[in-house]
């Protein structure tokens, strides 16, 4: 497996990085000139005019690394050991409304999807993937406006972000969005991602403690996934490929595999929003903590 090799890789400046990257480049050069200046992938044909190509990158197998959304020092293993049942008891008034707000969403989304757990898993991430986005490009412009660290918060929130498209880019291999769920999507997506950003804007403390309690809730919501699979109403099929190589499962997961994995990083997410809210909460700024980067 590449994994070893990968985890090197995250450090940049690490020498087997840049003899990997020096190899690789050479082996592209040699092959760019073969093909007279030109790389052919796929039936793809593409330029090299610009000079701006992607090293070759193998697992440490040596078979070639298939992803282009994604590479091997990106992938983990998820925190299977992290505790499923914590819960943040709403003490205060905006702990009551963030709770309260979470358990009303919840009502028309039990309606909608009932027991598909599939299709409601691969909704639900598009709109899970917004808050991450929206909070680290608003702590984006605010380090810029303000000439201020962030204290690792806009990566944190940046890698939850992009941990969430993961989710739906390994689900939509498994449930394929019919018509009617693309339009209910983009429309989620217009209100949400409005309603959110201007919530950020308002009160980050309330905001995160939403996502906190809706990481809850996807916790629920992939437990009663895993019964299902149990129980044998929902098969167990081979994991996706995707999955394999981001989780670094073994080649025989199965989507049982998957869905514990998935359950493990919303359970991450949950801690890291709940801890950004009580940082408010405690009248602090996000970068008087240091952030909990690293997780993925
Ligand atoms: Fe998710
Ligand atoms: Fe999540």
């Amino acid at each position: 497996m590449f994994f070893s090799i990968s985890r090197s890789w995250s450090s940049s400046s690490s020498s087997a990085a840049s003899v990997e990257t020096a190899l690789a480049e050479k082996a592209q050069k040699e092959k760019s000139d073969s093909d007279g200046g030109e790389r052919k992938d796929n039936g793809v044909v593409v330029s090299s005019y610009w000079g701006v190509s992607r090293p070759k990158v193998t697992r440490e197998d040596g078979t070639v690394w298939p992803w282009n959304c994604f590479m091997p020092w990106e992938t983990y293993r998820a925190d299977l050991s992290i505790d499923l049942g914590k819960h943040h008891v709403p003490k205060t008034f905006l702990d009551k409304v963030a709770y309260r707000t979470v358990k009303l969403l919840r009502i028309p989304t039990d309606i909608f999807f009932r027991r598909r757990y599939g299709c409601r898993a691969m909704m639900l991430e598009t709109v899970a993937a917004v808050p991450g986005m929206v909070g680290g490009m608003l702590l984006h412009l605010r380090s810029l406006r303000k000439f201020q660290h962030s204290g690792g918060w806009i990566k944190a929130l940046l890698e939850e972000a992009e941990n969430e498209r993961m989710h739906l880019m390994t689900m939509v291999e498994l449930v394929k969005p019919k018509w009617y769920e693309r339009f209910l999507v983009l429309t989620v997506q217009g209100v949400f991602f409005n309603a959110f950003f201007a919530l950020y804007l308002l009160s980050p403390k309330l905001a995160h403690r939403i996502v906190g309690y809706l990481e809850e809730e996807a916790i629920h919501s992939y437990t009663e996934f895993l019964k299902e699979i149990d129980s044998g109403r929902i098969e167990n099929v081979p994991a996706p490929a995707i999955a394999i190589d981001y989780w670094r499962l073994p080649k025989d997961a199965t989507l049982k595999d998957v869905v514990t994995v998935i359950r493990a990083d919303e359970a991450h997410h949950r801690d890291v929003n709940h801890f950004a809210s009580d940082i408010h909460f405690q009248g602090k700024e996000l970068r008087d903590a240091a952030a909990p980067i690293g997780y993925h």
